[in-house]
């Protein structure tokens, strides 16, 4: 029977399962049943400090907060919203996550300031009532608070100063694992790069990084072998559910830092096993669920836990550890993916399609997946029109006869494998790997941000 365990920032979980902060978590009773269902770990509902929130917003009496829609519901019984906002405290938090701890359940406070006393303060409360480890809210939209709100969720993921600042006061106030939850998007991702560096060069490297994928998309990978749908790039507009922006932020990651450091918690559209072992091969080591416990119950925990071991199982994997971060390695670094897309733009008409005539069996899905016209059926047999041809390889991923190759593919292959191991990348990845940073990388870090096209 495969085993389920994993480290996640140094906390042993049962199994990489978190049930992500939101209603879900904010309720003792259904914290219970995600307990009896198996749940790795919860991330607590956000709050805010009730003396913070008086003192910064300047009203009295806020919480319980009753927003005008909260559990609105439609005439017709359907949910209109959830409260985004939490109605208690994070003073009332503290007492449930005693209660949590109590159940045996392993827990990540979710914290969130409006300064950088405020953190301090939060963070040393969320402690002392026994939380596992503190994940820093950096990527809730929070517009309630207008220009207060510079030190609260997505505007810290948009600052890299202040967001290595505030890791760097919560690590040194607590003693157990940090981790940042950080929204990632096309405007965001080199700003939250940046902002793990300067945490690195402050010598306060977080533990682990909840990406919620915002980014462009990833299309996903085919689990039974996992390689990816569409190899090397993980961004540029792909459409489909949610979990592909997710795959995309992660990968993005996973391609760029690696696996462990800081370890990887995926958040958005993670619904079904399939989305979980897709996750992981992209490189998370956990996988957070919130809307399908919304949706299904609590019980769905068990259901895709027993589906993950069957998983494990059938592929002959004897730990989901085995999984993880397989597929990323077939990713180009994304700090480099605009300086890629240009290059390879060079091989244009040097790299094409060619058909094997005697395995095309004239099914014609080359013809249809084609996007530039480039191939004609010719007596029951593909034909690429090469001067048509971009290279682009979707006919060779989709021909159901593996009847179809690139010709001069090896030059473009040469061009990834630069790209994954220029020196950008490479410098970029075993600066943050390095255990000791000096005066001379503070002082250098403008050019370097540039070097690797961070800036
Ligand atoms: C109603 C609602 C409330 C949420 N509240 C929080 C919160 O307090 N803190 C937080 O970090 N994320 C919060 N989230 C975000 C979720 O934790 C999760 O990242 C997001 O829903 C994407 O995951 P999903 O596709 O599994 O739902 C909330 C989401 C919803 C829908
Ligand atoms: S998809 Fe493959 S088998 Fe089908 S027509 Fe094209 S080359 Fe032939
Ligand atoms: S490689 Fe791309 S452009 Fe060329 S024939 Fe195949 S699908 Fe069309």
């Amino acid at each position: 029977m495969s085993d389920l365990q994993v480290n996640f920032a140094g906390l042993k979980l049962h199994n990489p399962l978190i049930a992500a902060a939101g209603p879900i978590t904010g309720n003792i009773d259904i914290v219970k049943k995600l307990y009896d269902a198996g749940i790795g770990a919860v991330v607590t509902k956000t709050s805010f400090i009730k003396r913070e929130y008086e003192r910064w917003v300047g009203r009295k009496n806020i919480f319980p907060y009753k927003p005008v829609y909260k559990y609105q519901g439609l005439a017709d019984g359907r949910l209109l919203s959830l409260p985004s906002q939490s109605d208690v405290p994070m003073e009332e938090f503290a007492k449930r996550i005693t209660e949590m701890k109590k159940l045996g359940v392993t827990v990540i406070a979710s914290a969130i300031g409006l300064s950088v006393k405020g953190y301090r303060e939060c963070v040393r409360m969320l402690e002392d009532a026994g939380a596992d480890a503190i994940e820093l809210n950096f990527c809730c939209p929070i517009p309630e608070f207008t220009s207060l709100y510079t030190h609260a969720g997505d505007a810290v993921s948009m600052n890299p100063k202040l967001y290595a600042k505030l890791i760097k006061v919560v690590k040194r106030t607590v003693s157990v694992p940090v981790g940042i939850k950080s929204t990632v998007n096309l405007l965001l991702y080199a700003k939250v790069f940046e902002g793990l560096l300067r945490a690195k060069i402050a010598n306060s490297y977080p533990d682990f990084i909840t990406l919620v994928g915002q980014l462009d998309q990833n299309p996903g990978i085919d689990i039974n072998t996992l390689e990816p749908i569409i190899p090397h790039i993980s961004t540029f507009g792909w459409q489909g559910s949610l979990s592909k922006l997710t795959y995309s932020a992660v990968s993005t990651f996973s391609s760029s830092l690696g696996t462990d450091n800081p370890h990887i918690a995926a958040s958005g559209g993670i619904n079904t096993v399939e989305e979980v072992v897709t996750a992981m091969a992209l490189g998370s080591t956990a996988a957070q669920l919130h809307t399908v416990i919304l949706d299904k119950g609590p019980g769905v925990v068990a259901k895709i836990l027993e589906e993950l071991k069957a998983y494990l199982d059938s592929h002959g994997y004897s730990s989901v550890n085995d999984i993880i971060g397989k597929t990323s390695r077939n990713y180009i670094p994304s700090l480099l993916i605009g300086r890629f897309m240009r290059e390879r733009d060079s091989l244009l008409g040097t790299v094409y399609a060619g058909v094997d005539g005697e395995r095309c069996n004239g099914c014609s899905i080359c013809e249809r997946v084609c996007t530039e016209n480039a191939v004609i059926m010719q007596d029951k047999k593909a034909v690429i029109e090469w001067d048509k041809c971009r290279g682009c390889n979707l006919c060779v991923l989709k021909c159901p006869r593996g009847a179809i190759r690139l010709e001069n593919y090896n030059k473009l292959e040469e061009m990834i494998e630069q790209f994954k191991f220029s020196a950008a990348a490479t410098s970029f990845r075993e600066f943050m790997k390095k255990e000791k940073i000096g005066l001379g990388d503070v002082i250098a870090l403008p050019g370097k941000l540039k070097r690797w096209g961070l800036r």
